[in-house]
């Protein structure tokens, strides 16, 4: 079965409640909600985490560079600083898919810039968390090979 791991960076933990107008209310257990419904649907296995530290998102892909097939990550803050980050998504060598809630494109100046994007196959900015779903779909068909 392919196995999609999906990954969540700073102050994610938080959605729902934090910047509601710039992130909306659903929280991170709707959108895991979300994806694993759509994940089911599309016969995929879904590892679903959360964490604040820099060091834990490299330590997670490093586990699951043998294991997933693709992976949906929000590194938040840290797209816009982390070399360590886009280092590990580039090692990770599987399909790699950046979800923004918000579109960066539009914000402050800082945010403009994603380092970890660049390692990435693609990236979603601005649909909230439909983002995710859509996410899902690309990488499935991706891994499928019916996107071209
Ligand atoms: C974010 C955008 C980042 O700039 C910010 O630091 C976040 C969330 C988003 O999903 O829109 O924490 O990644």
């Amino acid at each position: 079965m392919t196995r999609v791991l999906v990954l969540n960076g700073p102050n994610l933990a938080t959605l729902g409640e934090r910047e509601t107008g710039v992130y909306g209310t659903r929280s991170l257990a709707d959108i895991e909600a979300l994806v694993r419904s759509r994940a089911a649907q599309l016969g995929i296995d879904v590892r679903f985490e959360q964490t604040n530290h820099e060091g834990t998102l490299v330590d997670i892909l490093d586990e699951e560079r043998g294991r997933s097939d693709g992976c949906i990550i929000n590194p938040a803050g840290l797209s816009h600083t982390s070399i360590s980050l886009a280092d590990a998504i580039r090692a990770f060598a599987k399909p790699v898919i950046e979800v923004h809630l918000s579109n960066i494109h539009a914000r402050e100046e800082y945010r403009r810039v994603s380092l970890s994007a660049s390692a990435s196959v693609a990236m979603i900015t601005g649909l909230g968390s439909q983002g995710y779903v859509l996410a899902l779909e690309g990488l499935a068909g991706i891994l499928d090979g019916s996107s071209t």
